[in-house]
């Protein structure tokens, strides 16, 4: 059975954005995020603050939270951050969530990460210590939970280690991230078996899949009767990762809320204005929103 309500964990402004060839202004950030909360999205990933060496679209981060202004909202207003570095930009800029990113396998964590896996859990461990001890919210994403460019398929065993070796430094939720969206139903099924097996139970996971191969949804849906209840999505299907080729934008955040309002579970999205929101931010971009609930509904 699906729940009644499930929690979207929106990242459009920061999976969706990373990606983009032209850097949007952080006035434009700004008001996409403000559209996206006024759309009903209660969960929103900000921005990164990685080097802007990495990601230069995102340097702006504390611009961006400085034009968003403290309203209060900081705990369901996660931002990523790697390392001690970032934390600190992060705590400058008044947040109240935070989201280190792991990897399930060695070759994603050298490309995205510059370290090891091994490396990567001791940069984090200091992080999610004194993120807690800050008294923030603590996320933590495993990419390439089901394959990987280099390695091809990732054993669910391994997804389970990098997991518990990120849980266990004290984090609140795991996000699963299908980074090149190669994952398929019964793998979902799997994963999530075993992590409950090991002690991560369906109420601390959140799914996070790019729609790569067309199967975000059916997974997503998977993962809601498996007693997830926080999806990742990004309105008009934006994202990617520019350290994974094949990595194409996440699960549409209007192809989400359509299929579950038919379905009579409860997101608090009005998806008449996501879709407005959605147009609104092709036309910034230059290029049309590749969801097709995007497109149907904003052709009628
Ligand atoms: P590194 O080059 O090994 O870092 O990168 P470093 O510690 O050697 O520092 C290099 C320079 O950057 C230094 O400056 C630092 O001070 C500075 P210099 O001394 O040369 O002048 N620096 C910073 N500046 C600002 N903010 C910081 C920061 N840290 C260091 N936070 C590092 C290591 C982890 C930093 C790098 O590899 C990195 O940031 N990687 C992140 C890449 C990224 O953002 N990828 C996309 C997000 S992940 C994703 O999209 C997947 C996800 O959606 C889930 C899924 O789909 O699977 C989450
Ligand atoms: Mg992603």
């Amino acid at each position: 059975d699906l729940p009644q309500r499930i929690t979207i964990y929106e990242v459009g402004p920061r999976d969706g954005l990373q990606n983009e060839k032209t850097v949007v202004p952080a006035e434009v950030k700004a008001e996409f995020i403000r559209r996206l909360a006024g759309a009903g999205l209660e969960t929103i990933e900000t921005t990164s603050f990685v080097p802007p060496s990495w990601v230069p679209q995102l340097a702006d981060a504390s611009e961006v939270l400085q034009l968003l202004g403290d309203d209060g909202l900081g705990p369901r207003r996660p931002v990523l951050v790697p390392n001690e570095r970032g934390l600190d930009r992060a705590l400058e800029a008044g947040v109240g969530a935070v989201a280190i990113f792991g990897s399930a396998t060695e070759t994603f964590a050298r490309k995205n990460l510059n370290r090891t896996v091994a490396e990567s859990v001791e940069m984090f461990a200091p992080v999610v210590a004194r993120a807690r001890e800050a008294g923030l919210w603590v996320r933590a994403y495993v990419s390439m939970c089901f394959g990987d460019p280099w390695e091809g398929p990732v054993p669910v065993e391994q997804v389970v280690e990098v997991s518990r070796r990120l849980m266990d430094l004290g984090c609140d939720q795991l996000s699963l991230g299908d980074t090149i969206g190669v994952g398929t139903t019964g793998h979902v099924s799997r994963l999530l078996d075993a992590l409950d097996a090991a002690g991560i139970g369906a109420d601390r996971v959140g799914v996070h899949f790019h729609d790569t191969y067309g199967q975000a949804l059916a997974n997503t849906l998977t993962a809601l009767r498996h007693g997830v209840t926080v999806v990742d999505a990004s309105t008009g299907g934006l994202g990617g990762c520019p350290y994974a080729k094949s990595a194409t934008g996440n699960l549409a955040t209007e192809d989400l809320v359509w299929a579950l309002h038919g379905a009579g579970v409860e997101t608090g999205v009005d998806l008449e204005s996501l879709v407005e929101t959605s147009v609104w931010m092709a036309g910034q971009l230059g290029r049309p929103s590749p969801s097709r609930v995007v497109r149907a509904l904003a052709g009628s």
